[in-house]
């Protein structure tokens, strides 16, 4: 562990360049990079660095997740999030969770104040209410015009991307300079998902893993080809078996090809060493590195 070292990278989403505007896709990310690199330079923690890069993209309603997520075959909004303390080890996060803004402050809530790891649905939604998140006065306002249309469109053709990768799952990991890493992915999921269906970012291991023994990733893209090979934990068990940052992710997305699989992941070792990797037309990111040299990119 290099303490003193500092570091973030945060995702906005695997997937087709489709409609996706590239300007607005990487100064969503590196407005919400700058959030969490913020705390980090005030010697604040990483998990609380990736929060507040995922509130922002939560936020930005260009990304799936908090307001603009993906509908699912009701035309409701359903978030997953999840957060990861690689300190502690310990995890919070929320699956087909209702009504709330941002489900990563949700997530954070079941990591602080709460013995489970992961809380689903209604249940999540009256926990939520207990720990005092205000639930949105209308969820409907979580709804875009896009993603209103895309639902409209995809519905016509029998929701061709339950089989593809989603576009628009945001995600940051983080080294702050006590030598501790964090982990969080939320996402609205696929468009045209079955009400209730979880996919792989609220699962630990799937879409969202950190341990300061090895780094912290976050994975976008087809979440039932994600959570089948557990790719953030197998990004961290390589660092953890003595690959970089970039071996890490090309080994993990390498994987793919057994499951026919669309995806992308970004990963920070406990070096502060970046990782990029994505099988998918774009991947919007951007990165703020141990050096303070900012970055961005969206397609290859
Ligand atoms: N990777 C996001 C999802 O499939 O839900």
């Amino acid at each position: 562990v290099q303490v003193g070292r500092f570091a973030i990278i945060v995702h906005g989403g695997a997937g087709a360049r489709g409609a996706a505007d590239p300007d607005r896709n990487t100064a969503g990310c590196l407005a919400a990079a700058r959030a969490g690199h913020a705390i980090l330079q005030a010697g604040g923690t990483a998990l609380d660095a990736v929060q507040a890069a995922a509130i922002a993209l939560e936020d930005d309603p260009v990304f799936n997740a908090g307001t603009g997520a993906a509908l699912n075959a009701d035309g409701d909004v359903e978030h997953d999030a999840l957060l990861m303390d690689g300190a502690t080890l310990r995890a919070g996060g929320v699956g087909a969770l209702r009504g709330f803004q941002n489900p990563i402050v949700v997530a954070r809530a079941v990591l602080d104040g709460s013995p489970h790891c992961l809380l689903a649905g209604e249940g999540a939604a009256r926990f939520a209410r207990a720990a005092g998140i205000v639930p949105c006065a209308d969820p409907r306002a979580l709804i875009t015009d896009n993603a209103r249309r895309r639902w409209e469109e995809e519905r016509a053709k029998g929701f061709p991307g339950l089989r593809g990768a989603s576009g628009g799952t945001i995600g940051a990991v983080a080294l702050d300079r006590h030598g501790h890493v964090a982990a969080a992915t939320s996402t609205g999921g696929l468009t045209g998902k079955h009400p209730g269906r979880i996919g792989d970012t609220p699962l630990l291991g799937a879409g969202t893993y950190a341990d300061d023994a090895s780094g912290a990733a976050s994975a976008t893209g087809h979440g039932e080809a994600i959570l089948t090979l557990l790719l953030t934990k197998h990004a961290c068990d390589r660092i953890a078996a003595g690959a970089g940052a970039q071996g890490a992710v090309d080994s993990a997305l390498s994987e793919l090809g057994r499951v026919h699989g669309h995806a992308g992941l970004i990963c920070i070792s406990a070096k502060g060493e970046l990782g990029i990797a994505f099988n998918t037309e774009r991947m919007a990111r951007a990165w703020i590195d141990a050096n303070g040299r900012e970055g961005v990119g969206f397609g290859a």
